[in-house]
C-alpha cells in the first residue's frame, strides 16, 4: 500500500514537471510571436511592421524582406493609394487580370475582364462566348433592383400595440432619413418601404425593421446602413416620446442595424437558346444526344446537393472573376448566391435547362448587389481599367454581364463533362503551371506539351516527364 503511495507521488511529481515545462515553452513561443505589451502594430510604420514580422516569423529575414519589397508598385502614390484601402498593408499580392472577348449580349459586343487564379477559366469563358456568338449570342435581363436592410431588435410589449403605433408613426422614419436619402432620391433611388416584423414566434421578444431600398447604380452597403442606424434613432425616441406605452414597453433594446447580403429581389436573367440541331461543332456527338445528356447533368444538381454545390462552383469562377475585376464584393456576392440556392429549403442548382419543341434553353437567375459607382470603383486604377472597358455599364448592366460570365462558365463545364471530361481540357491549361512551378525553359516547354497532345496528363506524369526530357539533356551533354 505504501509502495502504492510512494509510486502515485513520484508520478504526481514528474507530471507536475511536464506541465511547468510546457508552460513555460508556452510563454516563451507567445512572447516570440507576441509584440510587447502596449505596442500597437497599427502604429508601426511600414517598414517596421516589415521588419517585425520578418525578424520574427522568418529563417531569413533579408530575403523575406525584399520578396515583400519587391510587390511594391514603383510608382509611391500608385502604392500609397494600395497600402490605405485596408489595414497593417505591407505589400500588393498579385491575382492576373485576363479577358475574355467575343460576348455577345442582348446583341452588344463585350471584352469581359477577369481576375482569377484558376488557370482554363478564362479559355473556357471565350470558347463558350465564341460558341454561342453564332447562336445569338447571350440575352440578360434584371427581374429585379431591391436591397434589404434590417433593424433588430427586443421589445417586451404587446405586438399589436406597437404594430398599430409603427403604422401611424411610419412617415417619420422616411422623413428623419431624408438628410442621407435626399441625393439617391435624384438618382432615382431611396427607401422603398419599412416594415415591421414580429420575429417572436422564433426568438423571445424579437422583432425587425426590415427595409427595402433601391440604390440605383452603388452597391449602396453605406447608404443602407446609415439609414437603418438612423431608423433605430427613431424607434427609439419617438417610442420614448409617445404616453401610450409604459417604461417597460419603451425599453427596446436596438441589438444591431445592418443590410443584408441576402437579396432574393435583386436577381439577374442571362440565356441562352438555339435549335436543337445547331449544337453540333467540336464534340463528336450527335446534337441530340449532347443536349439530352447536358439537361440531366442541369437535372441532377437540381436535385442533388453534392453536385449543385460543384456545379454552382462553376458558376463563381466566372462570377467572381467579373465581380472582382469590377472592384465589387465578391463575399457579399458568394453569400448571397448560395443562400439563394438554397431558399427552398434543400441547396439546387442555380442554372436550369429545357429541351422544348427542338429548341434548347439554358439560363441562370442570380442575385447580384452590384455598383458601378462609390467604393473601390473610382478608386483603383484597374476596376476603372475593367469598367470603362465594358462601357462604363450602370449597376443592372454589370448584372447582366456578370451573370453571362457565369452561364458561360457553366456552360463550359457542362460541355466538357458530359463529352471530353474534364482532365482533357483543364490538365493541359495546368501544365504550364506546372512547367513554371519547376522554371522549365521554352524548349522543355515545348517538348512536354508536344508529349501530351494525346496522353493523359496528370501532375507526376509531368513532373516525370520533365525529368526524362532533364535527365537525356545532361547525358547527351
Ligand atoms: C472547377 O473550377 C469547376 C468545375 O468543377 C465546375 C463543374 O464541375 O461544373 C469544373
Amino acid at each position: 500500500m505504501i509502495k502504492k503511495i510512494l509510486n502515485l507521488l513520484k508520478y504526481w511529481g514528474k507530471l507536475k514537471t511536464r506541465v511547468n515545462h510546457i508552460f513555460t515553452n508556452l510563454v516563451s513561443l507567445q512572447k516570440k510571436y507576441m509584440l510587447p505589451q502596449n505596442t500597437g502594430f497599427s502604429k508601426l510604420s511600414k517598414n517596421e511592421k516589415i521588419n517585425w514580422i520578418t525578424t520574427t516569423y522568418f529563417s531569413n529575414p533579408i530575403e523575406s524582406e525584399q520578396l515583400v519589397k519587391q510587390y511594391w508598385n514603383t510608382d509611391a502614390a500608385i502604392q500609397k493609394l494600395h497600402d490605405e484601402f485596408i489595414e497593417n498593408t505591407l505589400t500588393n499580392f498579385y491575382l492576373p487580370l485576363g479577358v475574355a472577348p467575343n460576348f455577345v449580349i442582348n446583341k452588344k459586343a463585350y471584352t469581359i475582364p477577369m481576375v482569377i487564379e484558376e488557370s482554363s477559366v478564362v479559355a473556357a469563358a471565350s470558347k463558350s462566348a465564341k460558341f454561342w456568338l453564332t447562336r445569338g449570342g447571350f440575352k440578360a435581363s434584371v427581374l429585379g433592383t431591391e436591397k434589404i436592410g434590417h433593424v433588430h431588435f427586443t421589445y417586451l410589449g404587446e405586438h399589436k400595440k406597437l404594430a398599430t403605433w409603427f403604422s401611424i408613426k411610419k412617415e417619420q422614419f422616411y422623413s428623419d432619413v431624408n438628410y442621407i436619402t435626399k441625393n439617391m432620391e435624384k438618382r432615382g433611388g431611396g427607401v422603398l418601404d419599412i416594415e415591421l416584423i414580429n420575429k417572436t414566434d422564433k426568438l423571445e421578444h424579437y422583432y425587425q425593421l426590415h427595409a427595402t431600398f433601391n440604390t440605383k447604380d452603388s452597391m449602396g452597403a453605406n447608404f443602407i446602413n446609415s439609414c437603418l442606424e438612423q431608423f433605430a434613432k427613431t424607434l427609439k425616441h419617438e417610442l420614448a416620446d409617445c404616453d401610450d406605452f409604459s417604461a417597460e414597453e419603451k425599453d427596446i433594446q436596438i441589438i444591431m442595424c445592418i443590410l443584408s447580403n441576402f437579396v432574393p429581389n435583386c436577381v439577374v436573367r442571362a440565356e441562352v437558346a438555339c435549335k436543337v440541331e445547331d449544337l453540333n461543332e467540336e464534340t463528336n456527338v450527335d446534337p441530340l444526344e449532347f443536349a439530352e445528356k447536358f439537361l440531366k447533368a442541369v437535372q441532377i444538381a437540381e436535385i442533388e446537393p453534392y453536385r449543385a454545390v460543384t456545379h454552382n462552383k462553376g458558376i463563381m469562377n466566372g462570377v467572381d472573376a467579373v465581380v472582382l475585376a469590377t472592384g465589387n464584393d465578391f463575399r457579399a456576392v458568394e453569400a448571397g448566391a448560395h443562400a439563394y440556392a438554397s431558399r427552398n429549403g434543400s441547396y439546387s442548382s442555380l442554372s436550369h435547362a429545357s429541351i422544348e419543341n427542338g429548341i434548347f434553353k439554358f439560363w441562370l437567375d442570380i442575385p447580384l448587389a452590384l455598383g458601378t459607382v462609390g467604393g473601390l470603383t473610382s478608386l483603383h486604377p484597374l476596376v476603372k481599367f475593367s469598367l470603362e472597358m465594358l462601357g462604363k455599364p450602370s449597376a443592372e448592366e454589370l448584372m447582366q454581364i456578370v451573370a453571362v460570365a457565369g452561364l458561360a462558365q457553366n456552360f463550359a463545364a457542362l460541355r466538357s463533362l458530359t463529352t471530353t471530361g474534364i482532365q482533357k481540357g483543364h490538365m493541359k491549361m495546368h501544365i504550364n503551371n506546372i512547367l513554371n512551378q519547376f522554371k522549365a525553359t521554352k524548349e522543355e516547354k515545348e517538348k512536354v506539351l508536344s508529349h501530351f497532345v494525346d496522353t493523359t496528363v496528370s501532375h507526376s506524369l509531368v513532373v516525370d516527364y520533365l525529368d526524362v526530357i532533364r535527365n537525356n539533356s545532361d547525358t547527351t551533354n
